[in-house]
């Protein structure tokens, strides 16, 4: 416990089990005095010596208030407590009585703190992920149900507008379709995230049904896809169908983001060595001229519904969901994906899946 000499080895065990406890660990006396601490609670609050009020660590009245109550005989309680700076904590407090050796008189009390931060962080990202999707939905359907309302009320509609209303709401239920796919793709893919693909994939297998596929909506927009793979035999470690929906992603973005008049490179090359993946990996990397992306919008890409500009990405019939899609498939195969842009030249996307 904190760094008083220790005499007994019995005294020493205990110490060493508490100090190799990941929970913090603080034992305060009657006088609500502190009287001992492990390694843990020294990380979190400012406990320099022993034999100081509790109120000098804590500021939370709640919990000290809690911590008086436990100290007059109450039950065991467990608190909720945070810590804003350095960075923001919460943490669970467990607050037991200690009792001495005489059954009725006790001695003190235990906090036991457990960091929920990470517990905490995943409920707001659930919660923000249902808001986000109800928000997504609800346009597409609020402008349905308006056309219909229009239509339905509407004496004598014009030939003319009525196919302009029917293709307006064609285009919205194809919008919330594509996002429904992309939702239920996306719970799949978590849903299996930690079990590695055990098969081998041909690269040639994964990139030429996306290449022919993509190529007419390229031309559409006077693109070209080139390939460059030297050895189309190379295969890799990996589930065909979800290797072609990242290949299908970047191309497809790359299509709607990049320059019309312009050129996609795709190439596919070996890597001895890439920053966190073990061992070799294959690298795909598609490429597009463009205005290029921000570097502070880089690291967010990836984040369901993330958009730089959600009314252009709307336009072409994106979804906010394609690269958190690709980013969860790259976490399969044990890869990642790496985003490199220089403003108004290009933008380089490349998955790596570990081989
Ligand atoms: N090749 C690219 N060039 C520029 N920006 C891109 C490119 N690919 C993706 N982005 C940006 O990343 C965002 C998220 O992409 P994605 O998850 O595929 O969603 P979506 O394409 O449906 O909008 C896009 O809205 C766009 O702002
Ligand atoms: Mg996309």
């Amino acid at each position: 416990m904190g760094k008083s000499p220790l005499k007994a080895g019995k005294l020493a065990l205990k110490t060493n089990i508490l100090d190799s406890l990941r929970d913090a660990v603080i034992l305060v006396n009657n006088n609500r005095e502190v009287i001992g601490f492990n390694r843990a609670a020294q990380e979190i609050v400012e406990i320099e010596h022993k034999g100081k009020d509790l109120a000098l660590a804590f500021r939370d009245q709640n919990l000290l208030n809690a911590v008086d109550q436990a100290l007059k005989g109450g039950t065991p309680v467990v608190q909720e407590t945070s810590f804003p700076y350095p960075v923001g904590r919460i943490y669970t407090v467990d607050i037991t009585s200690l009792s001495s050796e005489d059954e009725n008189k006790k001695s003190g009390v235990m906090l036991t703190m457990h960091d929920i931060s990470s517990i905490r962080a995943n409920e707001r990202m659930r919660a923000d992920f249902v808001a986000n999707v109800s928000h997504e939905l609800r346009s597409p359907l609020t402008t349905l149900m308006g056309f219909i309302d229009t239509m339905q009320s509407a004496v004598n509609l014009d030939p003319e507008r009525h196919e302009a209303f029917l293709n307006i709401m064609a285009q919205e239920s194809k919008r919330m379709a594509l996002l429904l796919e992309d939702l239920l793709s996306l719970s799949l893919i978590e849903a299996h995230e930690h079990e590695r693909p055990e098969g081998m994939v041909a690269v040639s297998e994964v990139l030429l049904p996306v290449v022919e596929r993509l190529k007419n909506r390229a031309e559409k927009k006077s693109m070209e896809i080139v390939v460059e793979c030297p050895n189309k035999d190379i295969q890799v470690r990996g589930e065909k169908n979800q290797l072609i929906q990242v290949v299908e992603n970047l191309i497809d973005n790359a299509i709607k983001y990049g320059d019309p008049e312009t050129r996609i490179d795709v190439s596919v090359t070996c890597a001895e060595a890439v920053a966190d993946i073990k061992g070799p990996a294959l690298a795909i990397a598609v490429k597009n001229r463009g205005a290029g992306i921000d570097e502070e919008d880089i690291p967010r890409l990836t984040e369901r519904f993330y958009r730089v500009d959600k009314v252009r990405s709307q336009a072409v019939g994106g979804t906010g969901l394609g690269l958190a899609i690709v980013k969860h498939i790259l976490n399969r195969h044990r890869g990642k994906l790496d985003i490199t842009s220089v403003l108004g030249e290009e933008s380089v996307f490349t998955a790596y899946v570990s081989q």
